[in-house]
């Protein structure tokens, strides 16, 4: 049987090592983390995206006793942002996460399977790709498109 290897490229970096304004974008992330309501999880996500006009938009999770009517840091930013300026183009994503303990997570935070679903369908619809930074503090990993984090993807039918 034939094998399909499929390769996914992570850049692992230190915030010092990317532009000033993704490192800004870094910040908002870890900013919006404070705005967070996770009473049930107490997991605080942020996100934060700067488009193609170098607007900036940020989100944080959402939660509600209905458990699945919350909805994550990610998709709060790119909703937000295609209601505020639905014709411009998400240039960069970036997210970052607190543990139960209150901390910053140690290592990169990953957006869940429906938040990349949305990631898929807001560069579809664009036709540009999302450059995505995962904070941690021990480093930060960073993809060019949500393709590397989303093999195999469904985005046009
Ligand atoms: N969450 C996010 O906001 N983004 C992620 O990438 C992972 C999970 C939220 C959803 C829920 O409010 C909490 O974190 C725990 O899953």
């Amino acid at each position: 049987m034939e094998e399909l290897e499929l390769k996914t490229v992570i850049k692992v970096c230190q915030p010092q090592e990317l532009s000033v304004e993704e490192q800004h974008l870094l910040d908002l992330a870890v900013e919006a983390t404070r705005r967070s309501y996770a009473p049930y999880s107490r997991f605080c996500v942020g996100a934060a995206v700067r488009l193609e006009n170098g607007a900036e938009v940020i989100g944080c999770n959402q939660e509600n006793a209905a458990y699945p009517s919350g909805l994550c840091a990610e998709r709060t930013a790119l909703f937000a942002a295609g209601t505020q300026y639905p014709d411009v183009p998400v240039t960069v994503l970036a997210v970052a996460a607190r543990g139960t303990d209150g901390e910053l997570l140690d290592e990169p935070v990953s957006p869940c399977g429906s938040c990349r679903q949305v990631i898929v369908e807001s560069e579809t619809r664009a036709k540009h790709p999302i450059r995505i930074l995962l904070y941690g503090r021990r480093c930060v990993y960073v993809v060019d498109g949500i393709r590397s984090l989303m093999p195999l993807m469904f985005s046009e039918f």
